[in-house]
């Protein structure tokens, strides 16, 4: 999605604005652009692709100054173009502002701008008319000319604007996209995430919904929608810049997938007290709150939905409520059943989402509770939540999520343990047994890393399938999902995840010697007539028959699978209930290895974005 940066100093603003978009580029782009006030009056470069592009039409080092706003566009009105590419000017550029958001009636404004003003249009795009609004309302004063263009903005946006009569400012305002201020000594920041400033700064505060901000060298002053001062606490991040960096790895995708260990054990160590027992720190849910619930739904999107159909099995395992999973864009629709004793669960590794968000104020509406599963600190989902469970998974700079799934995956275990000891749906001894499992996921995990080299010649074996079917029952049937996602979305091979009983209800015809089938088997705690296990032998030998090749994932042990299977993976030997963790390790590592030896662009993959901020 786009990102933001503006910078207020003393000099050196060009600089200090492209590292931030090169720290902002995993959000996803097609253009790149950037403004500076320049001996009275704004000048503007912006160039479509890379950022290169850009830093190449800027080196000219008399192209700088004290402060300036800078963007990485995601088109969304307007296809990908140096004229759409942001800032954008008003008529005599005297303005610029960069824009992250959907501006909804921006025809309309755009038909008075032209028949009133005689404004010009220079672009396609919805954001373009925030220049010109600024502009025509502007008297010497920023703030009050963007308090009054914002009066007829309806939609969602960050805004960052600068005026070439004041160049030692930067005016802000938010609306259902994300903005953070940046704290620094002699000169402040303003970006759409915390990562764009973490080289210079280590404080910031968040800027919420209808306020607007101006920023100085020396002060950041926030506003109400009232225009009343707010006195903001400062929200400092212990997380460095190199946190974000590749540290040796070719990609971040596959640093981030050898972050889950660490992930894993933060997230999971940070909820338990000495006694080993579960804590929700900081979530005000009473024993009373959690005893009413009848119902509970899980609400995401993409990898975070993945999550969410694990932690469907493992509540209902551990608490008895039924649990509802559906994707944030159709929830939000289907006027769901939803009161007060409903429990609504959002997950989101950015928590700006927009679909994932709509959804929460929705139920929210409804008098449902909300509680968020979120990685991104501050951001709009964890701010709109009731309760929030983090993911201490670090920033996840790779589009295709890895470190975040298996950290929302350890927050639903830990939600789901709560619940139940607190619902007495859960007894000590089982908890006690589930948590010894979950402690000893990290060790497994890094186990699993061993078979990388297997994984990395499986991947160049099978790179040139051109259909790969994911099948798995009960909790496997989820990580098929997500196995399935994390393979199409980097290696662009067609992949579809099916639960294994399904295949003979229609998917079954497209089995032939073409196809390569991963099959996860490792749920084989039941034994007997009841075993997923042995209904997953049969899928085996179901579309083996037909000619299908087939690699089966199972757990140490479980050798036999050898027989029926081409390729064979292993993880180490866990309960079923926590197989989910360690059965998406090889997944994740698969995937990688696929789009490397593609060649495809494995951390940006083509046409998607890190957060998804549009509808
Ligand atoms: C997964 O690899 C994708 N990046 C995508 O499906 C993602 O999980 C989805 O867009 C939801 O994002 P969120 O967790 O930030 O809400």
């Amino acid at each position: 999605m786009c990102g933001i940066v503006g910078f207020v100093g003393e000099e050196h603003a060009k600089e200090r604005i492209v590292e931030g978009l090169k720290r902002l580029e995993y959000r996803g782009y097609d253009s790149a652009g950037i403004a500076l006030p320049i001996d009275g009056r704004i000048e503007i470069r912006k160039h479509v692709g890379e950022l290169e592009n850009l830093e190449k039409i800027i080196a000219d080092p008399t192209f700088d100054a004290a402060a300036g706003i800078g963007h990485t566009r995601w088109a969304t009105h307007g296809a990908p173009s140096d004229v759409n590419a942001h800032p954008h000017g008003n008529q005599d550029n005297s303005i610029a502002i960069v824009h992250n958001g959907i501006i909804e009636n921006y025809q309309e404004i755009r038909e008075w701008l032209s028949t009133e003003y005689g404004v010009r249009f220079k672009s396609d795009t919805d954001s373009e008319v925030i220049a010109h609004l600024i502009g025509i309302y502007y008297d010497g004063d920023l703030h009050k000319a963007m308090n009054k263009a914002v009066e007829d903005m309806k939609g969602a946006y960050a805004v960052c604007a600068i005026a070439a009569a004041e160049p030692d400012k930067i005016v802000a305002v938010r609306k259902d996209a994300p903005l953070v201020a940046g704290l620094g000594n002699g000169c402040n920041f303003i970006a759409s995430d915390i990562p764009a400033m973490l080289k210079y700064i280590k404080e910031f505060y968040t800027i919420e919904n209808n306020e607007t901000v101006v920023l100085t060298k020396d002060d950041i002053t926030i506003y109400n929608e009232k225009g009343e001062k707010v006195k903001r606490d400062v929200l400092h991040v212990s997380w460095d810049a190199d946190a974000a960096e590749k540290e040796g790895y070719e990609h971040f995708m596959l640093k981030e997938i050898h972050e889950q260990p660490k992930g894993i054990s933060e997230t999971l160590l940070r909820r338990l007290d000495a006694n080993g027992n579960v804590v929700l720190d900081g979530i005000s849910m009473s024993k009373e709150d959690i005893e009413k619930l009848d119902r509970i739904y899980i609400v995401a999107c993409g990898t975070a939905y993945h999550a969410g159909l694990v932690g469907k099995s493992i509540i209902e395992k551990l608490v008895k409520v039924p649990v509802e999973v559906d994707v944030a864009s159709e929830f939000r629709y289907r006027d769901p059943f939803v009161d007060d004793r409903t429990l609504f669960i959002a997950i989101s590794q950015s928590g700006e989402t927009q679909d994932t968000l709509q959804s929460l104020r929705e139920a929210k509406a409804k008098g449902a509770r909300i509680l968020s599963v979120v990685n991104v600190v501050g951001s709009s989902v964890a701010r709109e939540s009731d309760d929030v469970f983090y993911t201490w998974a670090g920033p996840e700079i790779a589009v295709a999520s890895t470190k975040a799934y298996t950290t929302q995956l350890i927050c639903m275990y830990l939600i789901a343990m709560y619940m139940g000891r607190t619902r007495g749906t859960l007894s000590q001894e089982d908890h006690d047994r589930l948590l010894g499992e979950l402690k000893a996921l990290p060790e497994k995990v890094e186990q699993i890393f061993q078979s990388e080299e297997k994984l990395a010649y499986l991947a160049k074996k099978y790179q040139y399938k051109e259909h790969i079917f994911f099948i798995g029952r009960g909790m496997d049937a989820g990580v098929a999902y997500e196995g399935s996602l994390k393979l199409k979305e980097i290696s662009y091979i067609h992949s579809f995840a099916i639960a294994a009983g399904e295949l003979k209800h229609g998917t079954i015809a497209l089995m032939d010697p073409t196809v390569l089938v991963i099959a996860l088997a490792t749920q084989d705690g039941k034994i007997g007539e009841d075993s997923l296990y042995d209904k997953m032998v049969s899928n085996i030998v179901e579309v083996t028959s037909r000619g299908a090749r087939v690699i089966a994932l199972v757990k140490d042990g479980m050798e036999k699978v050898e027989q029926i299977s081409d390729e064979v993976i292993y993880i180490p030997r866990c309960a079923d209930e926590v197989a989910p963790v360690l059965s998406v390790i090889p997944l994740q590592i698969f995937a990688y290895y696929v789009a490397k030896e593609r060649g495809e662009n494995i951390d940006k993959p083509r046409n998607l974005a890190k957060s998804v901020t549009v509808e």
